[in-house]
């Protein structure tokens, strides 16, 4: 299907509203749509120092009745950390009342400081990770991540956004005005029922193919429109959501510049028109929006819905107004070394027709008292990742790995960076260089990104030794 035909009638198939013009008008106090705020900036570079606190909030996304939430240091989702590499004492607090974690999703740690589902915070404890950076500027996040609860604490907002930073985007001729030309976005869909209340009950069906909401959010907001200068721009995406995997475009087809995956910058941009984003996976992209009318990012081609409009606002500075040619280092290549494979296969069993579980890797459903396997500290090993019956995003934890082949093809262009989360349509070969310990109290994990599925089971643990 060509984009423009369904172009026109993509506000009649929205499934999922999230653009200004589906924002319910009643909810607002004037004609003019909200502007789209950014989760508040913690900097950590000079204290050296990041204290996070679990809480409970009141959310009231559409303008009706209100909904108990949850963030950290705030109502719903978590501030946007700024880091860079070096030592970062931490302090995660929790006032609520059940155990939550805080898992550095994409950072390149130990075992230890993971926060998985081994490091519980408990209600009114604090948890102190001392945690020793090291890696290449990228957008990562975190979120909570205790077992057969993480699909409910993350949708209740239990999540946020990390820049790693080494200060050198000017070099870079990258956008990095947070707010301004840098926007930090964080894509969500949520259930809301008729009175405007976000829900979260899960049928059978949404146990199987995860939970899709019918509404769309950006940074925990419904209906608002993101104020750009007339230049170029950096967004951070991050798919946040349980289930849903969008593919991202601009209803006036303005390419996308793709310069970083999950893991950090690719060596040039690599310009889409069409961005696939799984839960859990980051990218960057730049965008010119120089003499633009007001464009909107949608998803889905077939089934077009809106995600975030967008509006020139020309009090902003325009600092950056054509896209560098180079941005990162070449990529480090992990071919040709010395490696073990490995074949990790996504199951989803019969059973879970019966209702009755089925969701494993390798057969096993997720035992937080076994160790599946364990890596050779400072190896580099070949996984085969295989999916059954649906596509699966793929997640290791402590390691960036590299795509190799996907279905037998080199990688798509989303995929040809570094990477921790991967879609697998069927068969994904990665490498990857093991360079932290994990121990076998404190294991990694590997499991699929679909929230409900990896709380059925389709999680796996490796120590690193
Ligand atoms: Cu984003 Cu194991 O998770
Ligand atoms: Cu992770
Ligand atoms: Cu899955």
């Amino acid at each position: 299907m060509k984009r423009r035909d369904f172009l026109t009638s993509a506000a009649a198939a929205l499934v999922v509203s999230g653009g200004g013009s589906t924002w319910p008008r009643a909810a607002l106090a004037a004609e003019t749509p909200r502007r789209l705020q950014m989760p508040p900036l913690i900097d950590t570079r000079a204290s050296g120092k990041l204290a996070l606190v679990a809480q409970a909030g009141n959310s009231n996304f559409l303008g009706g009745k209100s909904v108990q939430t949850a963030g950290y240091s705030q109502g719903y989702l978590g501030p946007t950390v700024i880091m860079q590499n070096g030592e970062l004492a931490t302090g995660v607090g929790n006032t609520l009342g059940e155990p939550v974690s805080v898992h550095w999703h994409g950072m390149k740690i130990s075992g230890d400081n993971d926060g998985g589902p081994h490091q519980p915070v408990l209600p009114g404890e604090v948890w102190k990770p001392d945690m020793l950076i090291n890696q290449a500027p990228a957008t990562i996040w975190y979120h909570s991540h205790i077992h057969e609860r993480t699909a409910q604490q993350v949708y209740n907002g239990l999540a946020g956004v990390i820049h790693v930073t080494d200060g050198r985007d000017d070099d870079r001729g990258l956008p990095s005005a947070y707010g301004i030309d840098d926007l930090t976005l964080v894509l969500q869909d949520r259930s809301f029922d008729s009175n405007g209340r976000m829900v979260y009950e899960p049928s059978m069906m949404d146990r199987m193919h995860g939970f899709h909401g019918n509404r769309m959010l950006v940074n925990g907001q419904s209906g608002t429109v993101a104020a750009v200068p007339s230049g170029v721009v950096r967004l951070r995406l991050l798919n946040g959501s349980n289930a849903r995997i969008y593919s991202l475009f601009f209803n006036d087809e303005r390419p996308m510049h793709l310069v970083a995956t999950d893991g950090g910058f690719l060596p040039q941009p690599i310009a889409l028109d069409m961005l696939q984003l799984a839960p859990g996976e980051r990218a960057e992209i730049l965008v010119d929006f120089a003499g633009a009318g007001t464009p909107v990012l949608m998803s889905d081609p077939g089934q077009a819905y809106g995600i975030l409009d967008f509006a020139i606002d020309e009090t902003l500075p325009a600092r950056i107004t054509s896209l560098p040619d180079k941005i990162g280092d070449p990529l480090e290549e992990l071919t040709g070394l010395d490696t073990k494979t490995r074949t990790i296969s996504l199951d989803m069993g019969m059973g879970m027709m019966m209702g009755s579980g089925g969701f494993a890797i390798n057969g096993q459903p997720f035992d937080m008292d076994r160790i599946d396997f364990n890596v050779a500290l400072g190896s580099v090993e070949r996984w085969i990742i295989r999916s059954s019956m649906v596509a699966h995003p793929f997640h290791v934890h402590g390691v960036q790995f590299r795509v190799l082949s996907e279905n037998g093809a080199p990688p798509r262009p989303e995929n040809s960076g570094w990477k921790d989360t991967v879609l697998v349509p069927g068969e994904t070969e990665i490498l990857a260089r093991f360079e932290h310990p994990a121990s076998k109290k404190n294991p990694f994990m590997l499991h699929c990104h679909i929230l409900e599925h990896e709380d059925a089971g389709m999680m796996a643990q490796f120590t690193v030794s």
